[in-house]
């Protein structure tokens, strides 16, 4: 076997003094971080190229100085406390860990950075190396990054403020309309004052008073929803609630002659809800229901009350005998503005959807096969109750 080539020379000392400087000055030109080396009693032993663009110092200048004149705020106070705490305790409070403190340039500007140290053992005493990490930029990109989320949030809240507003017009309708009804068919009853009458005129008026209470309710309930989020629950009994539902669709509609069948099976009344909710969730699939049978013959719509599959839940369908949905409807109509109608806002099952969801139950559309649709949401049972 042959020698190595260059095995007549002498051996390097990859130890020896001269070479760790060398190697030491290689470094020091080369590492991309800012690297700062002290000793133990903070005294500035050798700066890297980095280091010195970093901080606007160059290397001499900062030579056998205190490492404390790179630092800023509290810091640069503490930093020989920092060092003898932990000559003496041996506890670490940056060795080994990192972390962001203020630094200080040439000009006296401050600036971020992260500080990892490490640390050399050599005989008695220690050697401390720094790296230095610029932070401004990551701020900067951080302090970019917060402005845009918050940015998003108030869009956000701009779009929950629009989305609110369009689904107070869309709830709102129905009573206004009812008691615009109420009090044109009042002011018709003025001109004859005779006693029964009077009595109609009453009733009119009663009840125009009691849709704008309504009104005022739903608002509230939406506001309180939109802010918090919250659903104001307590047992209800759906066999009125659904009555009153459907008496309030036909008010303001003049497909006011299609005839709705209650239909409610044993045991399945009592649910947990907000009944005006609840009762804004059925007008509105009322409503598309007879919208939907505008154009039908023997048109006619069933709400079917049942116990759910589902245990603990109450069923309730609105179905009718209508033309359908087509398929490529099936898959948008939950969705806010999604509309096949030239006046629809396509906001009512959107809000069915929020509502039930809001409740703890489900919604969604089904085709049967003898034709129509039907629209089936569930409710919790009034957990009193859900026993028997
Ligand atoms: N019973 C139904 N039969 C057939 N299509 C229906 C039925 N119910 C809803 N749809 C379809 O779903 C779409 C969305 O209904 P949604 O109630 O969300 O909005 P809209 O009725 O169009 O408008 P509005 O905001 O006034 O309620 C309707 O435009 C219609 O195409
Ligand atoms: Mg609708």
């Amino acid at each position: 076997m042959s020698d190595p080539p260059n095995s007549t020379q002498p051996p390097v000392n990859l130890l020896d003094a001269a070479t760790l400087q060398l190697h030491l000055a290689s470094i020091l030109t080369s590492v991309p971080d800012a690297m700062v080396v002290t000793d133990e009693s903070g005294k500035i032993l050798a700066f890297s190229r980095a280091a010195e663009a970093l901080f606007g110092f160059s290397a001499e200048e900062v030579i056998g100085k205190p490492v404390n004149m790179l630092m800023a705020g509290r810091d640069k106070a503490n930093h020989d406390n920092y060092i003898g705490n932990y000559l003496r305790t041996g506890e670490r409070q940056i060795i080994g860990k990192g972390r962001v403190v203020i630094a200080s340039r040439a000009d006296g500007t401050q600036f971020p950075v992260d500080l990892k140290i490490g640390e050399a053992r050599i005989g008695d005493h220690f050697l401390f190396t720094a790296f230095i990490r610029d932070l401004t930029e990551q701020q900067r990109s951080e302090l970019r990054m917060q402005e845009m989320q918050a940015e998003l949030v108030h869009f956000s809240r701009l779009s929950a403020v629009g989305t609110m507003a369009s689904a107070l017009a869309h709830e709102l309708n129905q009573p206004l309309t009812a008691v615009a009804n109420y009090l044109e068919a009042s002011r018709d009853l003025l001109d004859s004052p005779d006693p029964e009458t009077k009595e109609v005129l009453r009733e009119a008026l009663t009840e125009a008073a009691r849709q704008a209470v309504r009104a005022g309710e739903i608002v509230r309930k939406l506001r309180s929803y939109v802010s918090r989020g919250e659903v104001d629950a307590r047992p209800v009994s759906l066999g009125p609630l659904l009555a009153d539902a459907i008496a309030l669709s036909k008010l303001s509609r003049d497909l006011a002659d299609i005839p709705i069948k209650l239909d409610q099976d044993d045991g399945a009344d009592l649910v947990m809800g907000d009944p005006i909710q609840i009762q804004q969730v059925v007008i509105n699939l009322i409503r598309n229901a007879m919208d939907a049978l505008s154009n039908t013959q023997n048109a006619r719509i069933t709400v079917r009350v049942y116990l759910s599959a589902e245990p603990g839940f109450v069923a309730v369908e609105v179905c009718d005998n209508g033309p359908g949905l087509t398929s490529e409807l099936q898959e948008t109509i939950f969705k806010p503005f999604a509309t096949s109608k030239s006046h629809g806002m396509g906001l009512g099952l959107s809000i069915c959807q929020t509502i039930v969801e809001a409740h703890g139950g489900t919604v969604r559309a089904i085709s049967p096969p003898e034709g129509g649709t039907c629209f089936l949401f569930t409710l919790r049972r009034d957990a009193g109750k859900s026993g028997s």
